[in-house]
């Protein structure tokens, strides 16, 4: 059989399963365009988790990392939430231990502590207010300007705050190994290849490639400019690029670097989808002491943005 058929056929079994099973599927930017076909939300990290708290559905099957899975489960809490690989995670969320974060934490008692969205719930739970890639600087904005500020877990979104901001921020020295990886030099190079292209690129990128973009966004934010712009650069995991190639055929789009591959939302696929939806084998839970903490941080969040 080919995989077309055999793909065809995992769609059936899948679509089947959800509505027996009254199941909502919510999948990130980055995971494969056919698992965002049978998917009832594509988005990203946070909208993905608000946008279940309206499906009216009782089981959540989460096609992402972990630490999505964890949002959604915050959001969603009187709902089972799946996620549909067990070891799909973040490398940047676990990066830094929660024990050091408590040590940062010891040696600046009254720190603000600012966690981006994309971080275990055990870290989030030890900060004070959460930020998005597309909110970063206006919720570091929005802080006194003498406070002291923790900003963890990703250092390169941190420095690009540092610089937007004119901020110091105490930071650990971690980040996104798909963004990270992306030198000035490649930029420069497959921006000298188009030069007619508008650069956009995620602030998990090094801050010498975020300074030589034309816009330094959010997954969600990306989709909003390729929406209504042409000739665009997709300085990002390729499944965002994917996605938008596949809804915009005749636009002109790029990736940055072909080399920009998550391999943990890649181990996200339909095969794993059918077998999640049969077997509800990898529940998320939080413990409750552990969500109210991370709820707190998320709601002062929202309070900034009102
Ligand atoms: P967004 O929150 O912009 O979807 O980013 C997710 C992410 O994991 C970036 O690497």
């Amino acid at each position: 059989m080919s995989q077309e058929m055999l793909n065809d056929q995992l769609k059936e079994v899948i679509t089947d399963l959800k509505k027996k099973k009254n199941y909502y599927i919510i999948t990130h930017n980055y995971v494969a365009t056919d698992v965002q076909e049978i998917s009832d939300y594509v988005g990203d990290s946070l909208q993905m988790a608000l946008n279940a708290t309206r499906c009216g559905k009782d089981r959540i099957l989460v096609c992402s990392i972990r630490i999505m899975g964890e949002s959604a489960k915050l959001l969603n809490p009187d709902k089972k939430v799946f996620m549909a690989h067990p070891t799909a995670d973040c490398q940047l969320a676990n990066l830094k231990n929660v024990e050091e974060l408590k040590a940062l934490k010891q040696r600046h008692p009254q720190a603000e502590v600012v966690c981006y969205v994309n971080a275990s719930a055990a870290l989030r739970a030890e900060s004070t207010l959460t930020c998005t890639s597309a909110n970063c600087l206006q919720i570091i904005d929005a802080l006194p300007k003498d406070a002291e500020i923790i900003f963890i877990p990703d250092s390169n979104i941190g420095k690009w705050v540092e610089y937007k901001t004119g901020r110091k921020l105490l930071m650990f020295d971690s980040y996104c190994y798909v963004h990270h990886q992306i030198s000035l030099e490649e930029a420069l190079a497959t921006k000298a290849q188009y030069p007619e292209y508008k650069l956009l690129v995620h602030p998990e990128c090094g801050l010498e490639v975020c300074k030589i973009a034309d816009k330094v966004c959010s997954t969600s934010q990306m989709i909003a400019f390729a929406s209504e712009n042409d000739n665009v650069i997709l300085g990002t995991e390729t499944g965002l690029y994917e996605q938008l190639h596949k809804r915009y055929p005749a636009k002109k789009l790029v990736p940055l670097s072909s080399r920009m591959v998550c391999e943990d939302m890649k181990k996200i696929n339909l095969e794993r989808v059918a077998a999640a939806l049969m077997q509800e084998k990898y529940e998320v839970t939080l413990a409750a002491d552990m969500a109210e903490r991370t709820l707190h941080s998320l709601r002062r969040m929202w309070d900034i943005l009102k």
